[in-house]
């Protein structure tokens, strides 16, 4: 969703970020924004400063300087009650699903304790209501109500990524920051979960910031993006434009690494037709 006229869900203002121990910038003065109920993309190699500049998103990391803006208001990470606020709108999704869940849980549980801890914020005092959630979740994701007592274990990791979004989306979030959230799945199983992406922006209007290294992939996903080279954001744009008369020779590089852009994109849109 194109948004010129509406201001920023998130704006990511001039961030710098340093590493305990570490000499060198993770990030450094980079400012990205994201419009309500778009898919954003960020997009740069390994080590370039994308998960960090996420984490600062989702309030997980604070940055050395910089603001981070929410809805208009500046996040502060040293104020409990509106740093609570800011973490549940917005709701991480992880490259590696089965890290991100919890072994000895079952995905029920998972969700029921997601939804009780957040039961006061989210109007859901009453287990009924809680437990019809939780269905509804599962449903949403595109996972069968049964599968609530299987353990992450017994899961594929397309199905453990699915739990990992429907963990996300329970706190009714604005925006979810997805990390590579595919680049760990089977390429048949990337184009389902990439899909789910996009059923939930169209659906439930969460905006989202999409990080993946793939530029296959942030084409699919995005109209705009930001290119990310060693911890700053070196160009923006429409990826229609950015990846057709890229202007940055690092961006250049980048696409110039992968070939093959515009088959991958073919390749995957060849799986979508083919699992739907
Ligand atoms: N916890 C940490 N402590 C110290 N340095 C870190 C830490 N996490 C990341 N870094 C460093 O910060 C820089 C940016 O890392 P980051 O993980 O944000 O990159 P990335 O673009 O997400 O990479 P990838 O595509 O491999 O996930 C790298 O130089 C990395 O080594
Ligand atoms: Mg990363």
């Amino acid at each position: 969703m194109q948004s010129d006229h509406t201001s920023p869900l998130l704006a990511l203002d001039n961030i710098t970020v340093q590493y305990e121990k570490s000499d060198s910038l993770a990030v450094e003065q980079a400012s990205i924004v994201v419009y309500p109920g778009e898919i954003a993309g960020l997009v740069g190699e390994s080590g370039s400063g994308k998960t960090t500049l996420g984490l600062v998103a989702a309030g997980m990391l604070c940055p050395k300087q910089g603001q981070v803006v929410f809805n208009g208001r500046c996040v502060d990470m040293r104020e409990r009650v509106g740093m609570y606020q800011h973490r549940r709108n917005v709701q991480m999704v992880f490259q590696d699903p089965a890290g991100a869940l919890n072994p000895r849980m079952t995905i029920g549980e998972m969700l029921d304790e997601v939804l009780y801890v957040h039961r006061q914020a989210l109007g859901m005092r009453d287990r009924t209501r809680r437990e019809q959630r939780r269905d509804q979740l599962m449903d949403a994701v595109g996972l069968p109500k049964s599968m609530r007592h299987r353990y992450p274990h017994a899961l594929s990791g397309g199905q453990r990524q699915r739990v990992g979004i429907a963990r996300a989306l329970a706190v009714n979030p604005k925006l979810l920051v997805a990390d590579e959230p595919v680049s760990a799945l089977d390429v048949s199983v990337q184009v389902q979960i990439l899909n789910l992406f996009k059923k939930v922006n169209e659906e439930l209007g969460q905006a989202c910031l999409f990080v993946a290294h793939d530029l296959a992939v942030v084409r699919y996903m995005c109209e705009r993006a930001y290119v990310m080279e060693a911890g700053r954001v070196v160009e923006s744009g429409l990826c229609r434009l950015l990846f057709s008369a890229p202007e940055h020779p690092y961006t250049r590089k980048l696409i110039q690494a992968v070939p093959d852009v515009e088959k991958g994109l073919k390749l995957r849109k060849m799986s979508l037709s083919e699992s739907n």
